[in-house]
């Protein structure tokens, strides 16, 4: 969703701001800008445009833009259709102070009737009320004018305010939507997420909910809603620019599919134990003995990270025999979940700062859960919200379709299962046999991404299609879903997907030649039962593309395209069998020229309900 990009330093900001606001294009976005502000003459300049950064750098090219400070932003319209004047940076009725804001402020239309007896409004935006609320607290001290105008707000915000007045200062404020400053030398940065930065430092300060942080040229200073100092340390993050490049992939996300045989070894490093055939993960915070006493576990979640969830449920319930539930986080927080002090309930999240999530587990903690995050993003809220948790270190990810992160997200969600298995019913033995099929996994999923080129070639074929259902069963079930997902997400074709059983009470009816079948048919406990169900399929002459295990020439003849992977232990297959689904999406997008990085109506972080 919107990005946020500040500079205060010595350097000249907008090739910063822009370089910056390129790293935040992967949130998705529908209008981009950005102001300088030039302390030697006292200025400020104001550059927006619909659309994509390419255009609002086609604009700046008629423009100088000097100074060596500056915000910009990418919009993704919530308050206000897709346009100029609703694009940010949105300055107060002088264009004195000029404000970009993620977030949503719920009471803006009684600020604007209130601000609109004195203030003139130039856009529908609810960010606006902001800048005519600063412009009419400021006495000289932008930050007390910033934290006098939040009082009157009631949403949620991360918040980064200049004044031509005080032309050396930015201050940023936060609640309930993230910033990040960068530390530099003599220089900051402050961005909603690290990528801005990772170009010019990797020494970064979270801010967290209810403060304040001043930005001048020499020093942070950070306060809360009182004005009390409050003292944060610097903390250094791992990720760094080479990471968030494509490296020579066409796409973000294909990079990121490939990427998944090498993050897969940092999910797992440090966290297997061959020897008593467990893994361990520290951050999980409990005793031995608490860990007993767990009766349920809650694995919250909302899509991609839902499926991924899904297929936890079936390691929890298969190795830990503990009672498990899957529940999407929108309708989780509404809900009135029964929960009990032995209850332990994980968020899983890729950016750990997906709203319906983060409420959710808010909830959970209320009513005494134990609550855990499961999450990519370093420093992200549901990382330091939760009482521990595990970092699943998929590295940046940076397409909106979410691949990397699905797979590490299931490795972790393993390994926890492997961990309270072994503390009640799985054997040394047992336990051995998924710690050693993990030690294999990165070399397959290799092998699994050399279908490429045969899965563009089926994609080729099908290109035409309008439709497509996806059919897995037991633990391939999320796969299947997952696959759907993916398909409907990047190339905009209908798909929908069901457990192979579930076919005959409904959804068969839709088979016909025009109806191609995915249907993922690996060596498992339940090959007959899916055989079955295939068997219904090939009877109503729909075509069908299976995901079959190598060898398998059983499945070759019943098929009319066959994608082979490599066979892993059961509660594994989903790390592999996924592969040639994202892969299938990811051409079948590129064949129908779609924006395979950034989908329409789609943003990589949701971070409003
Ligand atoms: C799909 C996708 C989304 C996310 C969902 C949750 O490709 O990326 O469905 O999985 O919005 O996001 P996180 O994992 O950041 O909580």
């Amino acid at each position: 969703m919107c990005g946020i990009v500040g500079y205060i330093g010595k350097k000249e900001a907008l090739p910063i701001l822009i370089k910056g606001l390129r790293r935040l294009e992967y949130r998705g976005y529908d209008s981009a800008g950005v102001a300088v502000l030039d302390a030697d003459n006292v200025t400020v300049k104001r550059v927006r445009a619909v659309g994509k950064i390419d255009t609002l750098a086609e604009k700046l090219k008629a423009e100088t833009m000097a100074g060596t400070v500056g915000i910009a932003h990418t919009r993704w319209a919530t308050h206000g259709g897709v346009t100029e004047d609703n694009a940010h940076p949105h300055t107060d009725c002088s264009g004195a102070v000029t404000v970009v804001h993620n977030g949503i402020i719920e009471n803006y239309r009684e600020l604007k009737k209130r601000l609109s007896t004195k203030h003139v409004f130039k856009s529908e935006t609810d960010t606006e009320v902001i800048a005519h609320l600063i412009e009419a607290h400021y006495k000289g001290d932008l930050r007390l004018a910033v934290e006098m105008a939040l009082t009157h707000v009631q949403g949620t915000y991360g918040l980064v305010v200049m004044h031509r007045d005080s032309p050396r200062k930015i201050v940023a404020a936060r609640l309930g939507s993230p910033l990040v400053i960068g530390v530099g030398d003599k220089e900051y940065y402050v961005a909603s997420d690290t990528s801005p930065m990772l170009a010019y430092t990797q020494q970064v300060i979270f801010l967290d909910d209810g403060e304040i942080a001043e930005l001048t040229d020499s020093e942070v200073k950070i306060v809360n809603h009182h004005d009390q100092k409050i003292d944060k340390h610097t903390e250094q993050i791992d990720w760094d620019e080479a990471a968030a490049q494509t490296n020579g992939f066409a796409h973000f996300m294909l990079k990121e599919i490939f990427d998944q045989p090498t993050v897969i070894k940092d999910a797992l490093r440090g966290r297997l134990q061959v020897e008593e055939g467990t893994a361990h993960l520290g951050g999980l915070n409990m005793t031995e003995e608490q860990m007993h006493k767990v009766r349920r576990v809650i694995l919250i979640a909302c899509g991609t990270a839902s499926y991924a969830a899904m297929v936890g449920k079936y390691a929890f319930e298969r190795l830990a025999g503990i009672p498990t539930e899957i529940d999407v986080a929108s309708e989780f927080r509404y809900r009135d979940p029964i929960i009990d002090p032995h209850t332990l309930v994980f968020g899983v999240s890729q950016s750990g700062e997906t709203a319906d999530t983060l409420a959710a587990l808010r909830e959970a903690k209320r009513k005494g859960a134990y609550v855990r995050g499961i999450v990519n993003v370093v420093g992200s809220t549901m990382a330091r919200e939760t009482d521990g948790g595990t970092y699943i270190h998929a590295g940046p990810e940076l397409a909106v379709a979410s691949t990397k992160a699905y797979t590490n997200l299931i490795a972790v969600l393993i390994m926890y299962a492997l961990q309270f298995g072994r503390t009640n019913r799985v054997t040394v033995a047992t336990g051995q046999r998924v710690v050693n099929a993990f030690l294999e996994i990165s070399e397959k999923m290799t092998r699994a991404l050399k279908t490429s080129a045969a899965v563009r070639q089926i994609a080729e074929k099908y290109r035409g299609y309008k439709n497509f259902l996806f059919l897995g069963r037991g633990i391939n079930y999320p796969v299947a879903l997952e696959g759907s997902l993916k398909m409907k997400e990047i190339s905009y074709i209908h798909s929908e997907a069901y457990p192979g059983g579930e076919m005959k009470h409904g959804p068969i009816a839709l088979l016909s030649p025009e109806f191609p079948v995915v249907a993922i048919l690996t060596k498992n406990q339940l090959y007959d039962k899916m055989r079955s169900n295939i068997e219904e399929i090939r009877a109503r002459k729909a075509p069908l593309i299976l995901i079959a295990t190598e060898g398998d020439e059983d499945a070759r003849a019943l098929a009319d395209d066959v994608i082979f992977v490599p066979q892993t232990m059961e509660l594994l297959e989903p790390i592999i069998n996924t592969i040639p689904l994202q892969l299938f999406a990811y051409h079948m997008a590129v064949l129908l020229g779609k924006d395979v990085d950034r989908p329409r109506n789609l943003a990589k972080s949701v971070t409003v309900e």
